[in-house]
């Protein structure tokens, strides 16, 4: 059985084989270069994300040999009073650029020549599967708990109205019949309307059947309430720990736009999607904002050696088996489909109920993603005989309690 299909396609990585690289360099080499040095916090587009776009770079600086001092050293340049790069540095902010003095000339201008071919029309550079984002018809599924838990209220909810209506309904009705009912002694009963309600509402909490009625609903509601507290063990739908640093998704994921990738390097790769070690802060807090007490516990714990203890939000039961990859890079299932908007969180929080109900909804709802997947070619092909629905993951085995369970 295949958890993780070997057969998925991907075109992204398909380097743009584009025409003459400008000013000689080698764009192959400064991909590379790019890629483990400046991504972080440069797009080769024009938008910015911890720096500025790099689209139009060398139109846009004074020379290139400036720019081989920047990139070499770019507090430097700003120190000696240059206007372009004092112009450059208050308009980020005051965010110093990391120094990268071991890159060579030729190192540089590969890397210019990349950002030059990436941003050509030509360049095959949108063939990645990376920002198409499948929409499984679910934007609400991060929430999945929701309706049923509204559901739940609602019944509740009902049920005391009805209780409620029942039992004034039945006290009307033995007023009533007491007011109309004559007296044995033939006699019209002329006590006033406050002794009718008395005796009224005393012979309704004296009546059997309406007392029964109370208790059994009563139990109903008692009972269907320690159900659901039974099935929300281990739930942690809504748990959003306060973390030891005061690390904000909204502030790097969203202002500044990093890849989720960038930090949970294995969620395209493997099963976990795992936590950055505090080397990858260092990529940038090497320089930026080094002296708030948040950054310097950083520093503190790779001078003591210790891995940061950041606290888990998700976690499924040990006989459960769930894989990244074969969600995020073969189904190409976005992130927030199942994590919410992380970009907007202050602090993490878990949207999804992680329980087994939910995955087997999503299993039951979504479609294949089959498109430039020639692994699925001959399925999708076999289905189409059987069936006019669109191939869904259940038609793939995905309600198969193996490929859950161990
Ligand atoms: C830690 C984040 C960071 C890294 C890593 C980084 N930069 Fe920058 N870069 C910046 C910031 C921020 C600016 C804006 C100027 C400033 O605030 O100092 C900038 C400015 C620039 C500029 C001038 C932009 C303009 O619009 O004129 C160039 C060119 C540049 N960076 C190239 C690079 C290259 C090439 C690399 C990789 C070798 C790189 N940077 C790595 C943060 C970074
Ligand atoms: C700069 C690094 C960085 C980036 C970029 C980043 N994260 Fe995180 N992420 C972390 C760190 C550190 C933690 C652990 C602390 C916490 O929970 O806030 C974490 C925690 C999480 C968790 C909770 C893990 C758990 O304990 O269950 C999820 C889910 C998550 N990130 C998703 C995302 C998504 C989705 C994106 C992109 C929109 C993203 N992250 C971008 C660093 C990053
Ligand atoms: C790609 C660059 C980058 C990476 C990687 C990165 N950060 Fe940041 N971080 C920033 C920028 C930019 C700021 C905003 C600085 C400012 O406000 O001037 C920031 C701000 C912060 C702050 C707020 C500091 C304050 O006192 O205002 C904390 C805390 C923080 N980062 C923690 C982390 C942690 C923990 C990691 C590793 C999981 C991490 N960062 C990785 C770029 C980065
Ligand atoms: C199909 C739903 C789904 C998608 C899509 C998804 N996750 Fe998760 N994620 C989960 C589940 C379920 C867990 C709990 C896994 C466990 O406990 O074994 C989890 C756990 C995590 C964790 C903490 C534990 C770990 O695995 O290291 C992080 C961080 C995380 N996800 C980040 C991401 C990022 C980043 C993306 C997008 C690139 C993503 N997730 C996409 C369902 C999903
Ligand atoms: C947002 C929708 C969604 C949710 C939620 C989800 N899955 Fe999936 N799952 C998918 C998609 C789409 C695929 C098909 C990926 C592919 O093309 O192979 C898949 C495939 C799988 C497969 C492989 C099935 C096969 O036959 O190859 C397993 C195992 C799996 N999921 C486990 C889980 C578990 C465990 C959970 C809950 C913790 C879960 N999934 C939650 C969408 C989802
Ligand atoms: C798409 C993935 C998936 C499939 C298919 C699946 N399960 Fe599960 N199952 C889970 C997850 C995730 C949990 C843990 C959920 C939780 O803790 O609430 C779970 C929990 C359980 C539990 C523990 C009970 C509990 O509530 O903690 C049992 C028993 C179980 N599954 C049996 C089955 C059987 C039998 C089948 C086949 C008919 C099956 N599962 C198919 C994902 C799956």
């Amino acid at each position: 059985m295949l958890l993780v299909s070997g057969g998925q396609v991907k075109a992204q990585d398909a380097a743009p084989a584009a025409a003459a690289p400008a000013g000689g360099g080698d764009a192959e080499k400064g991909k590379t270069l790019f890629t483990n040095n400046c991504a972080q916090c440069h797009a080769v587009s024009g938008e910015k994300v911890v720096g500025p776009g790099l689209k139009g770079i060398e139109s846009r600086a004074p020379s290139r040999d400036w720019l081989h001092k920047w990139i070499r050293n770019s507090s430097a340049v700003i120190a000696t009073g240059d206007a372009y790069a004092n112009q450059v540095f208050n308009a980020n902010g005051k965010v110093q650029m990391s120094s990268f003095p071991s890159l060579t000339d030729a190192d540089i201008d590969g890397i210019l020549a990349y950002i030059d071919q990436a941003n050509k029309p030509a360049a095959p550079t949108t063939g990645g599967g990376d920002d198409k984002v499948v929409d499984n018809g679910g934007g609400g599924s991060a929430s999945t708990g929701g309706p049923s838990e509204l559901f739940t209220f609602v019944l509740i909810a009902l049920l005391l109205v009805m209780l409620l209506v029942l039992g004034v309904l039945l006290v009307i009705v033995t007023i009533l019949s007491k007011a109309v009912t004559p007296a044995t002694d033939g006699t019209q009963v002329t006590s006033s309307f406050g002794q009718r309600l008395k005796t009224g509402l005393s012979d309704a909490f004296n009546n059997p059947t309406l007392r029964s009625i109370v208790i059994w609903l009563f139990l109903l509601v008692a009972v269907k309430e320690t159900i659901d507290g039974a099935y929300g063990i281990g739930i942690q739908q809504g748990y959003a720990p306060k973390q030891p640093i005061a690390y904000s998704h909204k502030l790097h994921a969203g202002q500044y736009k990093i890849d989720c990738n960038y930090c949970h390097t294995g969620a395209q790769k493997g099963k976990n999607a795992t936590i950055p070690a505090a080397n990858i802060c260092m990529n940038c807090h090497g320089v930026i904002k080094k002296e708030s007490p948040e950054i310097q516990k950083i520093y503190t714990a790779i001078e003591e050696n210790r891995p940061i203890e950041w606290i888990r939000v998700h976690n499924l039961p040990d006989l459960a088996y769930f894989n990244h990859a074969q969600h995020v890079n073969v189904g190409n299932v976005a992130c927030q489909t199942c994590h919410g908007e992380i970009e907007k969180m202050e602090v993490v929080e878990a949207r999804s109920s992680l329980t087994m109900g939910w995955c087997i909804d999503c299993h039951r709802r979504t479609e294949v993603n089959t498109k430039d997947n020639a692994y699925y070619d001959k399925l999708v092909a076999l289905h189409r005989k059987e069936s006019k629905e669109p191939l869904k993951v259940a038609n793939i085995g995905g309600l198969e309690c193996s490929k859950c369970h161990y």
